[in-house]
């Protein structure tokens, strides 16, 4: 499974690339409205510079027209942008006609399987199915991630890979893994929660700690 980061910051990018682990970044409206003062496409073509995969940038527009004008804009912009559009009708239609002119598109705001399943034979290059989200109203967001893996598994036509989003702990990354994720989309601090276990640090400790008393 590949780890993609979730955010519009660019050093919470920077370090994460410095680690080695980055395949690609999504980014959201929301997420680009935190970082003020910078510019939609000044940021996505920094972070093209940044990690060398996926940047999704998300159209805005509410109809396929529109959809369609912004995703040409945006893929004008770096070679690695792929387009996000919605999980609506306009959303499927949008993806249909980018696919065409052979823009990659991310569904989003996917939440349940026939979403998935139509973003798919739209064309999408991805589906965002977001995790967090139902798992907040009382769903199971890992069960919605089971049935789109074993749905998309019987039709091997299907390329489009799934993207685990609104990821929000540790575990969502390896149980989206273990539920057939090709991709775990993840806030900053999951990745440094990852990393964080009380054992290595007391590890780490104590082999300093025995590495010293030998100079005693
Ligand atoms: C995915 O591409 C979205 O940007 C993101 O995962 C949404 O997560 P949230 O539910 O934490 O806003």
């Amino acid at each position: 499974m590949q780890i993609f980061l979730d955010t519009a910051n660019l050093e919470e990018i920077r370090v994460a690339a410095r680690w080695g682990i980055l395949s690609g970044v999504t980014t959201n409206p929301t997420l680009l409205a935190r970082e003020r003062g910078a510019g939609f496409e000044e940021t996505i073509k920094e972070i093209a510079g940044l990690v060398d995969g996926p940047i999704s940038a998300e159209t805005v527009s509410e109809d396929a027209d529109g959809m369609v004008a912004e995703g040409v804009e945006y893929a004008g912009w770096h070679s690695n942008v792929i387009v996000k559009a919605p999980s609506t009708p306009a959303g499927l239609e949008a993806v249909s006609r980018l696919r065409e002119k052979g823009i990659r598109c991310n569904v989003t705001l996917v939440f349940n399987a026939n979403q998935a399943l139509f973003a798919a034979l739209a064309g999408a290059f991805v589906v965002s199915p977001f995790l967090g989200r139902l798992d907040d109203i009382s769903h199971d967001g890992m069960d919605l991630i089971r049935e789109i893996a074993a749905v998309f598994e019987m039709n091997p036509e299907i390329e489009t890979r799934i993207l685990a989003a609104s990821i929000r702990h540790p575990r969502h990354v390896v149980e989206s893994a273990l539920a057939g994720a090709h991709i775990a989309t993840c806030p900053f601090n999951v990745l440094e929660q990852s990393m964080a276990h009380p054992l290595t640090d007391r590890g780490i400790r104590s082999f300093l700690a025995d590495w010293e008393s030998r100079k005693a």
